[in-house]
């Protein structure tokens, strides 16, 4: 399989480029910084240099897919902040900051893709239960959870403008123990990949346009 996986410089997005490699899978992975280039380059990955905030950056990705077939892409860039409790209004700077990286960054990295998918493709996002509004109990984090909500919105949509050519799914992975989910979290980066690498291989189309847990278990939007 070719397997496209964007955000890979550590976390989910690292563990999802190990998991493929070790499987024997083709794996063309982004990140921002040199380092995490020639780390991904040392996985045996095609690395490219990718920031999806900024508009050259992502831009350039098309032309440097082009001719490569996706069987799965993976959006798994993102990022929280600030840790809010209750209702304390974000600044300009964290709002930019995370609604360009988490729903702005998909939008056009999709459309950057979009040619690049093969037949059949699925397509998956990391999304989050917090972006969840139905099964809501809790307002920590709300800039975030608005960020993960319009990004379940962005996938949906991509569900329909792609039906028939690829499965779109969004994803919570757990809680995971990362830079984002800290060390007290629930699961173990290997279990959440490994968890959402299965759920990939058995999508079917009839699965598209679904919001599921790492486990393939369903979450009310
Ligand atoms: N961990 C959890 O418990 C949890 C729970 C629910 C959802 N998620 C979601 O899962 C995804 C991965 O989370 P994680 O736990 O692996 O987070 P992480 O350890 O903080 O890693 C975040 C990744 O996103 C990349 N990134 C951030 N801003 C970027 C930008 N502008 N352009 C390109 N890449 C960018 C980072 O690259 P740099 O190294 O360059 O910063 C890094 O590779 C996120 O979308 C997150 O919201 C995580």
């Amino acid at each position: 399989m070719n397997v496209l996986v964007v955000g890979a410089s550590r976390g989910i997005g690292l563990e999802f480029v190990r998991q493929y490699r070790a499987a024997g899978e083709t794996v063309t992975a982004t990140a921002r910084s040199d380092d995490a280039l020639q780390a991904l380059r040392a996985l045996g990955t095609r690395a490219i240099a990718l920031d999806v905030t900024r508009t050259d950056s992502v831009g350039g990705l098309a032309w440097q897919i082009d001719g490569t077939a996706f069987d799965v892409a993976v959006i798994v860039a993102g990022v929280y902040r600030p840790r809010t409790s209750a209702l304390e209004p974000p600044t300009d700077a964290d709002f930019d900051t995370v609604m360009h990286t988490n729903v702005l960054g998909p939008m056009r990295v999709v459309s950057q893709i979009e040619p690049a998918l093969a037949p059949g493709a699925r397509l998956a996002m990391l999304s989050s239960r917090m972006g969840a509004i139905g099964p809501r109990t809790s307002a920590s984090g709300w800039l975030y959870r608005a960020s993960k909500a319009a990004a379940n919105s962005v996938l949906k949509d991509c569900s329909t403008a792609l039906a028939g050519r690829a499965t779109c799914v969004s994803f919570h992975p757990g809680w995971v123990r990362t830079d984002m989910g800290g060390a007290g979290a629930d699961l173990s980066v290997e279990q959440s990949v490994s968890g959402m690498r299965g759920v990939i291989a058995r999508l079917t189309p009839a699965d598209n346009g679904r919001f599921l847990d790492h486990d393939g278990s369903p979450i009310a939007w």
